[in-house]
């Protein structure tokens, strides 16, 4: 049998506050998400929802519990075999999506490809063209970030999570920036990549119309992961 994408067990995560003292802002998450599947976690601004997923995506490490990525506990790995996991095995749509301001869209979509050496340039460009198509992207490949709406930022930022084709796709608030038609069309794009390459979704956001998409809901309350919505 083979283990699941994702497992968390008892994480828990709290931060130095400014004044003195710590902020628990995750206390006890337990989560296990099946290859293939797709979750949503909803749940009020401020209640950890990034600073879990920053967890999950490997860029931040909980104080207390343990993380498993099908089956390698990432608790127990050095930074080098982090950052091939990351590079490789993940990809992430960040709720500030860092695009490299002095790169146009295509060279921005290609920089994870140019990271994991994992193919010909050639390839992934013939991905990536494709994949700017389906968003409505086409006219805008030699734009840079500062020439494109806030939308348009957040499609880039979603093709570029989506080139090295990520076993598991995290995204931060992915349709934050968009209007419905937008949104839907965003969600399609998700929904389409988790059926046909099988990838796995965690996607954090506050749209419902968005997280009904995605086989199951967990709402995030008091520092632990109910199932369901509120
Ligand atoms: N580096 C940090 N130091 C101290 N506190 C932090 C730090 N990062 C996050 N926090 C606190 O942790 C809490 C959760 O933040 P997080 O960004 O995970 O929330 P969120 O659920 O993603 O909210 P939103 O929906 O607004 O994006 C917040 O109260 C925030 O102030
Ligand atoms: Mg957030």
């Amino acid at each position: 049998m083979t283990a699941p994408m994702l497992i968390l067990k008892d994480i828990a995560k709290s931060y130095p506050a400014p004044s003195g003292g710590t902020v628990e802002v995750l206390k006890s998450i337990f989560l296990e998400v099946e290859a293939g599947r797709s979750i949503a976690i909803v749940g009020p601004s401020g209640s950890g929802k990034s600073t879990l997923l920053n967890i999950i995506g490997t860029l931040d490490f909980p104080s207390a519990g343990s993380v498993f990525l099908e089956g390698q506990e990432l608790g127990r790995m050095g930074e080098v075999e982090l950052a091939a996991i990351r590079n490789r095995k993940i990809g992430f749509v960040f709720q500030q999506h860092h695009l490299l301001p002095q790169c146009n869209v295509l060279e921005n979509i290609l920089v994870p490809t140019l990271i994991s050496r994992s193919e010909s340039i050639q390839i992934a460009e013939t991905r990536a063209r494709a994949l700017l198509d389906q968003v409505g992207l086409s006219p805008r490949l030699d734009y840079r970030p500062g020439q494109l709406s806030g939308g348009e930022q957040l499609r880039v930022a979603v093709v570029r999570a989506m080139i090295n084709q990520p076993r598991l796709l995290l995204a931060d608030e992915p349709t934050g920036s968009l209007d419905r038609a937008g949104a839907e069309s965003l969600a399609d794009l998700l929904v389409e990549m988790n059926r046909q390459q099988g990838t796995t979704l965690v996607v954090v956001t506050h749209s419902l119309p968005l997280a009904q998409r995605m086989d199951r809901i967990y709402t995030l309350v008091d520092g632990a992961l109910v199932p369901g919505n509120p």
